[in-house]
């Protein structure tokens, strides 16, 4: 069933690459984006236009207020003031405006495909319908395909610090839009949230014939993901960046190329790593694993996914064959049909050949 990991193409010659151009290599190259929140692309100046538009009142006087509190000290502080954030949304033009303006940041990093998460609790129970919500957000998503050609798709997350009765009201909800979205996830609270809490919601919605991820080992100790696995059936982890604590599972992620999706700025913002350096998503590649690179809340964590990139290469020292690996790994991870991740891939070998051969051309004197 599985298959195997891509091959870059022979032709490029990665040793021409000299690290001084790795940031230009990187922010050039296309990429999938495959975990981003679009509650989370929410920009400060964006959020009180829309509090502005919707006569919403913020308990921050300006701008700079809010962004001073953006001082998190672990995943429940920041989620505080993302739910705080996501108030200001209230009509189907705000949720496509927050969208389009995520979308159009996404182009501008190269990003030829992304799959975005949405948490439709967080807006149904402030009494938001969930027409306004998908049908906001996948109106955008359609402009920016017609428009700059991008890809992309929704997956409806279920807030797990709520009941499993209410991740079932919430999917029942939806399954009028069923055509506007292709997968659930899971996402909020981690610890004290197992994955196994959610096992029935997750059962429903593959007999939908949903495409399945979850949150897992953000925070949280790798049983999650184990359950994650077993219980839930996901086909990608979201962070899963604790299993390095786990050599069993690290042995079945790499054995079955189990995709993570990892958000470094992230992981330093919210303290689950002291400093990027001290990143494990240099170890989690070198030991087969399918790691991806991605942005979770890029308005909060100070970068959009070509800052993730740029930034964690320097802090680690990554290389440019890594850059072409996880790039091929976020069109594996992808749920796209494969002639069209194949398209992807071809697309990322002539982008490393080039560049490859650019920069041997440079370098003669
Ligand atoms: N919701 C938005 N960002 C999240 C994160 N990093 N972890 C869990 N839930 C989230
Ligand atoms: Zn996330």
């Amino acid at each position: 069933m599985t298959q195997p990991p891509f091959q870059p193409d022979p032709l490029i010659d990665f040793g021409a690459i000299t690290p001084e151009r790795l940031p230009e290599l990187l922010r050039g190259m296309p990429k999938a984006e495959l975990h981003m929140h679009i509650e989370g692309s929410l920009e400060p100046e964006l959020i009180f236009a829309l509090a502005q538009r919707n006569k919403v009142q913020l308990p921050y006087d300006s701008v700079e207020a809010l962004r001073a509190a953006y001082a998190f000290t672990d995943l429940q502080s920041f989620l505080d003031i993302y739910y705080a954030g996501a108030s200001v949304l209230l009509h189907e033009q705000d949720f496509y405006d927050m969208a389009m303006a995520y979308l159009q940041r996404a182009v501008a990093d190269n990003v030829v495909r992304t799959e975005i998460f949405f948490d439709p609790q967080t807006h149904t129970a402030r009494g938001v319908a969930m027409e306004t919500v998908i049908l906001g957000l996948s109106r955008a998503c359609a402009d920016a395909q017609a428009k700059w050609g991008l890809g992309s798709d929704l997956i409806l997350c279920f807030l797990r610090h709520l009941s499993e009765d209410d991740a079932l009201d919430t999917l029942r909800e939806a399954t009028p839009y069923r055509s506007h979205f292709i997968g659930v996830g899971l996402d909020s609270s981690e610890v004290g949230h197992p994955p196994e809490k959610f096992s029935e919601v997750f059962l429903r919605a593959r007999e939908r014939g949903l495409r399945l991820v979850a949150h897992a080992g953000e925070e949280g100790p790798p049983a999650y993901i184990w359950s994650a696995l077993d219980v839930l059936r996901v086909e990608r982890i979201d962070h899963g960046v604790q299993s390095s604590r786990d050599p069993a599972l690290m042995a079945r992620l790499a054995k079955e190329r189990v995709p993570l999706t990892v958000c470094p700025l992230s992981n330093l913002k919210l303290c689950v790593v002291p400093d990027l350096g001290q990143h494990n998503l240099g170890q989690l590649l070198d030991a087969g694993l399918c790691v991806t690179v991605n942005s979770d809340d890029p308005a909060y964590f100070g970068g959009y996914v070509n800052d993730n990139y740029v930034q964690t290469f320097a802090a680690t020292g990554l290389d440019a064959r890594q850059a072409w690996q996880l790039a091929a790994n976020s069109f594996e991870a992808s749920f796209v049909e494969p002639e069209v991740r194949q398209g992807y891939v071809a697309q990322l070998d002539t982008y490393f050949r080039q560049f490859a051969e650019s920069s041997a051309a440079q370098a003669q004197p």
